[in-house]
């Protein structure tokens, strides 16, 4: 199996090297083909099983070091005997076993276990393609396959971003946001054949759910199509706050995926970093540092058992007190020191900038977050949050004056941009959500939207946001009509003339269809030269 999957690949490989943009759109009645077999032969399998629990949810993530870190992801419907993977090559042979760690959790609304396993992979070789199985005994080995990352600046890749995605059918009751956009974003990121995925949060929005299990596990297994192949690397958003299970509501999120150590026990998984060639990753959970009561549910509210006696709050600002940001500045200041990471981009949640009255950006992540992205020079942040796409020149600094903290673009070019100037913020927050962004929702005149603080509320009453506008200089580009996409990131490690970039094209589709096709595209580019030692930062630092 591994070897025709490889072949396939290659060959989509070639498509896409030979013909250019306008060929990268999906290819739809190949997609439809792939997305099809696969689902079949995952019924076969379930079929075969008669009941006896077998593996399912497959996802992959990379470890801090992806040239040499994999962790493998899935779940079973109860507890099974010997979890374990199975590691071969591109082409099989899968003579390597590896035990897998079981990770349980109980859903506080239902009641329910949730077992979990993790096969976590170490000195690997980099950019290799390999195969794995993974099983447990009595069970039939579920087959899937992940390409390290390159070493140093051997070579480039591609990487793909989207957040907000939610499920393709409805599940329960149907309280959840669904869409078959959240099911056609998945081959048509496959399709890209990327080296990894960014989530940016808002996964399958299961704390709003009547039925949370089954609606992380329509997610699984929608995204397996393309996560059991490749890292789907999450950050946590808003809707990961399933208040009642663990202290600030994550315990689901933070059982369900394996990703590299953060120091924190408590904190696990909440954030954390890796690195791939010359990029630095780091993922944040914002809910830490957001005004906005994204957490809120009024289902839980109302349904989990022990909301009240438990005194459980899904208001969690300031919950990690100072850790995170400690931990992230830290991490920014030893990315930027060293001399074998030429980008650092950010995969987060909730926005810095928005010129939409959906949520609307949040003011308390400018206070936290930008003055360390301006001071150690983070190129790229991607974010959701608000169900559009959106982005912004490279910003340092803020608008002379601004008490708003409104960011200061660093240059007027949408099409090329210099990220050793400031940092580029993209909203890319239509990953399938049945509620997008309204065109109505776009400010116009073309201003901002900041969420500046909150009214009263208590864990019974949502605290309301205050927002206001502001102008908005450092809004490079906004598509106030397509509803559903995702973002593809070309990275060159190494150009001739000594420069390295990233060419960013965005996909869209409208609803309902499984076409997604390049709308926007812009380059990011910056001297080599200029980034050993980070001292290109030192006057910068002190503009705010
Ligand atoms: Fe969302
Ligand atoms: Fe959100």
């Amino acid at each position: 199996m591994g070897a025709g999957k490889g072949g396939q690949e290659f060959s989509r490989r070639q498509v896409l090297s030979t013909a250019g943009l306008a060929a990268v759109a999906v290819p739809l009645a190949a997609n439809a083909k792939v997305g099809a077999s696969r689902k079949a032969a995952a019924l076969i399998r379930r079929a075969g099983a008669a009941g006896a629990p077998q593996p399912e949810q497959l996802h992959v993530q990379f470890g801090a070091d992806a040239a040499q870190q994999v962790a493998v992801s899935w779940a079973t419907p109860a507890q099974v005997p010997m979890p374990r993977l199975r590691l071969g090559s591109a082409s099989g042979g899968h003579g390597t076993e590896v035990p897998a760690q079981e990770r349980v959790y109980t859903e506080a609304l239902t009641g329910e276990t949730v077992w979990t396993y993790h096969a976590t992979l170490d000195n690997l070789l980099p950019s290799t393609q390999y195969s794995y199985q993974v099983l447990h005994d009595g069970a039939t080995p579920v087959p899937g396959m992940f390409r390290t990352g390159p070493r140093g600046r051997s070579r480039g890749f591609r990487f793909t971003s989207f957040g907000d995605q939610a499920v393709p059918a409805a599940v329960g009751l149907g309280l959840g946001p669904h869409t078959p956009n959240a099911g056609y974003i998945v081959p048509a990121v496959e399709s890209l054949d990327p080296l990894f995925h960014l989530f940016n949060g808002d996964l399958c929005y299961a704390n709003v759910s009547d039925a949370p299990v089954q609606t992380w596990q329509s997610f699984f297994n929608n995204n397996a199509r393309s996560a059991a192949n490749r890292p789907w690397m999450p950050s946590a958003g808003n809707h990961e706050n399933e208040v009642g299970n663990g202290p600030q509501g994550y315990l689901a999120y933070q059982t369900r995926f394996e990703v590299p150590d953060n120091g924190s026990a408590e904190f696990r998984g909440n954030w954390y970093a890796f690195t791939v060639g010359s990029v630095r990753v780091i993922s944040l959970n914002n809910d830490d540092v957001c005004l906005q009561d994204g957490g809120f549910s009024g289902f839980r509210r109302d349904h989990v058992p022990t909301y009240v006696s438990n005194g459980d709050n899904p208001y969690i600002n300031g919950y990690s007190s100072g850790a995170q940001r400690a931990w992230l500045e830290s991490e920014l200041a030893n990315a930027r020191l060293s001399d074998d990471i030429d980008w650092i981009v950010v995969c987060m949640h909730q926005v810095a900038m928005s010129s939409a009255h959906f949520n609307g950006a949040d003011l308390g992540i400018r206070q936290q977050w930008l003055p360390l992205f301006d001071k150690y020079g983070v190129d790229l942040v991607v974010a959701g949050h608000e169900h559009h796409f959106e982005r912004s020149f490279p910003v340092r600094g803020t608008l002379s004056g601004s008490g708003l903290l409104t960011p200061a673009p660093q240059s007027s070019d949408p099409s090329l941009m210099d990220t050793s100037n400031g940092t580029v913020h993209m909203i890319i927050g239509g990953g399938g959500h049945s509620a997008p962004t309204p065109v109505a929702g776009f400010d116009t005149p073309h201003d901002g939207v900041l969420i500046t603080s909150v009214g009263p509320g208590s864990p019974q009453s949502q605290h309301p946001a205050m927002t206001t506008t502001e102008p908005a200089p450092w809004s490079a580009y906004r598509d106030l009509q397509t509803p559903y996409g995702f973002a593809a990131f070309d990275f060159v490690p190494h150009e001739p003339g000594g420069t390295t970039s990233i060419t960013v094209t965005h996909y869209g589709a409208a609803l309902g269809s499984p076409t997604y096709t390049p709308l926007d595209q812009f380059v990011m580019r910056k001297p080599l030269d200029s980034l050993v030692g980070g001292n290109q930062l030192a006057g910068a630092a002190a503009t705010r």
